[in-house]
This record gives C-alpha cells, sequence and structure tokens, in this order.
C-alpha cells in the first residue's frame, strides 16, 4: 500500500502525533507499506516536492511541535488559478498522485484545506481528512488536535497578565489568535479568569466594556483582563460589509483590535490600559497531552478507515467517540461559538461580560 501524507494551512501542536499515529497504525497491520512525505502542504503535491519515508522517520516526534513535513497556506480560491508558469494546480497535484500510484492521500489541516481536499476527493482521488487548528472551527468534529495546546499557552499568558495588571491597577487587552470564530479567546479567558471576554460571534459594545471595567472598580478590583479574539468587532462594525468593515479599520490606524479597545478605554475612562498579543506563541511548542492522545487516536481512526478503504472522509471526535465523517457534509462550513449556549450562559453566570 502507497500513502501520500502531507500537513497544510497555518501549523499547531500535534501534527507530528497525527502523522506518527496514522503510520504506526498502518504499519503495524500491514507488511507493504511505503509512505510519501510532501513538503509544504499542497505546494509540495502541486511540485513534486516529496521524499519516501520510513517508519523511523515517525519516531521520536510524539511530543514535538510543528510539522516535520512543513506547511504552506495555498488558499482555496488560488488553487483553482493557474500558477506564474500556467500550471493548473488541480492536475498537477492529480499527476503527481497518479505518478506515485498512490492507494489515498492523508491530509492533516484546517478549513481552508479542507476544501482542497474535498475537491481533490471529487476529482476522484482517496483522500482523508485529519482536523487540526488551534481555532477549533471545524464543522462536524467536537474537537481538533491544536486547540487545548493553545488554551494552556494563552490561559497562562493571561495568568501572567494578571499578575501585573493587579500590581498596576491596569486595564489589559489580551489579544488571541482566530480571526473568524472565538473558541480560543472563550476557553483560554474562562480558564485564566479574564473579566471580560469579547469574540466574533458576539458584537460587543464600547460602553458595555466600559461598565464592566467600572462596575469591578466599585467592588475594589482596580484592574481588569480583557481577552479579546483577533476578529471581535463591535454592534457599529457588524452592521458593515467586510469590504467597508476593513476600509474602517484602515483609518482608524490602530494596529489590532486589541490596540483599538485600549485606545477607546484610555479615551473614555481614567484607566491605563496596556496590550498583550501572544500571536504565533500560541501555535508553538510541544503538545499538552489532550491533543498527543487525541492525535493518536484521530491517526490510529484514519489508518483503520485506510484499511477498510473507506475513503472520502474527515476522522472526527463526536461525544468522545471517534467518528468518520464524510467530507461532502462538512467542507466549508465553520463551527461558531453560539451565543446562547451553556458555556457562554455560564461565564455570564458568574459575572463575565462579553460586551454585549
Ligand atoms: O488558523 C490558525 C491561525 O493561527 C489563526 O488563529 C490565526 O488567525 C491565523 O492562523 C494566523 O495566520 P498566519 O500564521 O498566516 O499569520
Amino acid at each position: 500500500m502507497r500513502i501520500g501524507m502531507l500537513t497544510s494551512g497555518g501549523d499547531c501542536q500535534a501534527l507530528n502525533a497525527a502523522m506518527r499515529g496514522v503510520v504506526k497504525g498502518l504499519s503495524h497491520n500491514l507488511d507493504d507499506l511505503e509512505i510519501f512525505g510532501f513538503y509544504n502542504g499542497y505546494r509540495g503535491l502541486i511540485y513534486g516536492d516529496y521524499r519516501k519515508l520510513t517508519n523511523q522517520d515517525f519516531s521520536g516526534i510524539l511530543n514535538v511541535g510543528g510539522t516535520i513535513l512543513g506547511s504552506s497556506r495555498v488558499p482555496f480560491k488560488t488553487i483553482q488559478v493557474p500558477d506564474e508558469n500556467g500550471l493548473n494546480k488541480i492536475e498537477a497535484m492529480k499527476q503527481n498522485y497518479y505518478d506515485l500510484n498512490l492507494d489515498c492521500l492523508v491530509i492533516l489541516g484546517g478549513n481552508g484545506t479542507q476544501k482542497t481536499a474535498n475537491l481533490l476527493r471529487q476529482e476522484g482521488l482517496n483522500i482523508i481528512h485529519l482536523p487540526k487548528t488551534i481555532d477549533n472551527d471545524i464543522y462536524g468534529t467536537d474537537m481538533t488536535f491544536g486547540f487545548y495546546s493553545a488554551v494552556e499557552i494563552a490561559s497562562q499568558s493571561m495568568d501572567c497578565i494578571h499578575t501585573t495588571a493587579a500590581s498596576h491597577n491596569r486595564v489589559f487587552v489580551v489579544e488571541i489568535m482566530g480571526h473568524k470564530v472565538g473558541w480560543l479567546t472563550l476557553y483560554s479567558g474562562l480558564a485564566s479568569g479574564a473579566d471580560i471576554i469579547l469574540l466574533p460571534e458576539i458584537p460587543y459594545d464600547d460602553k458595555k466594556i466600559l461598565e464592566a471595567i467600572q462596575k469591578r472598580k466599585q467592588s475594589g478590583k482596580d484592574f481588569s483582563i480583557i481577552a479579546v479574539a483577533e476578529g471581535a468587532i463591535s454592534k457599529q462594525e457588524a452592521l458593515l460589509s467586510k469590504k467597508d468593515l476593513k476600509q474602517q479599520r484602515k483609518k482608524e490606524k490602530a494596529p489590532s483590535i486589541s490596540y483599538k479597545i485600549a485606545n477607546m478605554i484610555m479615551e473614555n475612562s481614567e484607566f491605563d490600559a496596556r496590550v498583550t498579543i501572544p500571536g504565533h506563541v500560541q501555535r508553538g511548542g510541544a503538545p499538552c497531552p489532550y491533543d498527543r492522545i487525541l492525535a493518536t487516536r484521530l491517526g490510529a481512526a484514519a489508518a483503520q478507515c485506510i484499511l477498510d478503504k473507506d475513503y472520502g472522509n474527515m476522522i472526527g471526535i463526536i461525544n468522545n467517540k471517534i467518528e468518520r465523517i464524510p467530507l461532502e457534509k462538512v467542507a466549508g462550513k465553520l463551527k461558531y461559538v453560539d451565543p446562547e449556549s451553556d458555556i457562554v450562559k455560564e461565564a455570564k453566570c458568574i459575572g463575565i461580560s462579553f460586551g454585549d
């Protein structure tokens, strides 16, 4: 059996653990396994940049961050556009797959990656998708690997900010990754006792943020922690088109949402505000045990799926059970935080403001 493998999109923790799970699951059950690793995501598949790998390549990587195959972003909308030399990328990917006589291609990636994976499936390739991302926004699976490792890092950042915020009686705005969804901000905000949590799914009102900070002051707490997702928007901004929002943000000249909120607080209150952006630190380093376990389980289940020749699936986890989910049912959809969900209600119940 000949298997291709690639990791595409923004990296995250436990990519190596997942690939190790697939390879161990297959090699444990097959004598004739051949593995081809494509470098830097779809780029490797398009341009035939690959290497034959052995079991040895997947040894000792369970707890290693990043990806031994490298990654890149090749957005779905550009995949259908020929490259600068007129190369048809989809045909090139198919050709490399057929030239290597692959039985299946295992693709580890997030939403964009999944859309291309589904396209390749429609084009007739045997595809298995493993859902990775620190954003946990992949539809059809309760959890993605990478998420809890990032939650841990973001929470630790906020824990550190907490002590200095308290010493100086300051408001700290901590910007957490997540342009479209707020899972990481919600979970790390809850884990580290943020006072205000701002998510793309729940547009905020400046006044409510100011009220929440003042309320804390009145109760004797002169500092506040605001966890804000990269993609958080105000109620006024929610009325704008994507294009108009982009233009308005450009005019405001704040480098990012956290600066916009910190500036607003300083202009409208007596509070001193500071910004902290953990950034790509959230995607780096060793996976936490939960992610290692999830990635290993998904990898093993992917191997079983390949052994069963049951292609065209994402391997996800639903109610702690590993499931095969047809790609056609999930590709192109995002999993958002529901503003009416229990977790948001529970957070509100203990006094956390969502600025709404
Ligand atoms: O998709 C994962 C993610 O880390 C998002 O949370 C973040 O918005 C984005 O990638 C950052 O992308 P890049 O690494 O291309 O700057």
